[in-house]
């Protein structure tokens, strides 16, 4: 079974994913990590950001991983080309290199045929921007996650502190929401939009565990009445 979750930035998409994941006992696959470590390889090779064909070779090459750190049952660690990337794909540099990356059609293509085979190899949460719409358009459960600017915002401050990678400084931080979420909505491959057959679940004032349980509830459900084919 897949469960897509997408959404824009800062909605709670992968702290949620790894819950429902946890929850449910199925993998779970981070696709922003993805695109973010090919924006931090891009920055390491000098590549330019805006050379679709190197950056469509890059992704293509450069093989991504995703490790466990001991004792949590869902990955957290992400490698690219064999070195570990998973703080330093969190910096406010990546955040911004990482639109072009994503708005690249080859890159996309490259990351998404990779997306598509791990998935199918199991019970995945998959959490992205694209993946009801693109890469999963037969997943069993779709969720859309927002939350309002505002508490998205706060979020990810409270995120990058605890992380101790990123901004801190609220007003930027709610800037680089609004332009990240601007450029994913509008980008001209795949923009971040709601598949016709989502869920929608709003989470700003929600308690996480709500959120979780809503979604847990829709995958038992889903799995009692499968779609029809
Ligand atoms: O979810 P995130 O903030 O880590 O994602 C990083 C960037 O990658 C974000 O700007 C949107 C893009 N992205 C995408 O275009 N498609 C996906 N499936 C996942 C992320």
């Amino acid at each position: 079974m897949i469960i897509a979750i997408d959404g824009p930035s800062g909605a709670g998409k992968s702290t949620i994913a790894k819950a429902v994941a946890r929850k449910l006992g199925f993998s779970c696959l981070d696709t922003g990590a993805m695109y973010r470590a090919v924006a931090w390889q891009a920055l390491q090779n000098g590549v330019a950001l805006d050379d679709e064909e190197a950056l469509g070779t890059l992704a293509r090459d450069y093989e991504i991983a995703f490790g466990h750190v001991e004792g949590e049952p869902v990955p957290r660690r992400v490698f690219i080309g064999g070195t570990e990337v998973t703080d330093d794909i969190r910096t406010l540099q990546i955040d911004q290199a990482v639109t072009p990356v994503s708005a690249t059609p080859s890159v996309r293509t490259a990351l998404v045929a990779q997306q598509q085979r791990i998935g199918h190899a199991g019970n995945y949460v998959v959490e992205g921007r694209d993946i009801g719409t693109v890469v999963f358009p037969d997943a069993e459960v779709k969720v859309f996650l927002t939350a309002s600017d505002e508490e998205r915002a706060h979020r990810r401050v409270r995120q990058n502190v605890d992380r101790g990678v990123g901004s801190v400084d609220y007003a930027e931080v709610l800037a680089d929401l609004q332009r990240r979420d601007k450029a994913d909505s509008t980008r001209a491959t795949s923009p971040l939009k709601p598949a016709e057959d989502a869920v929608h679940i709003d989470s700003t004032g929600l308690y996480i565990e709500d959120v979780i349980d809503r979604i847990c509830q829709l995958a038992r459900q889903a799995q009692a009445a499968p779609k029809e084919a």
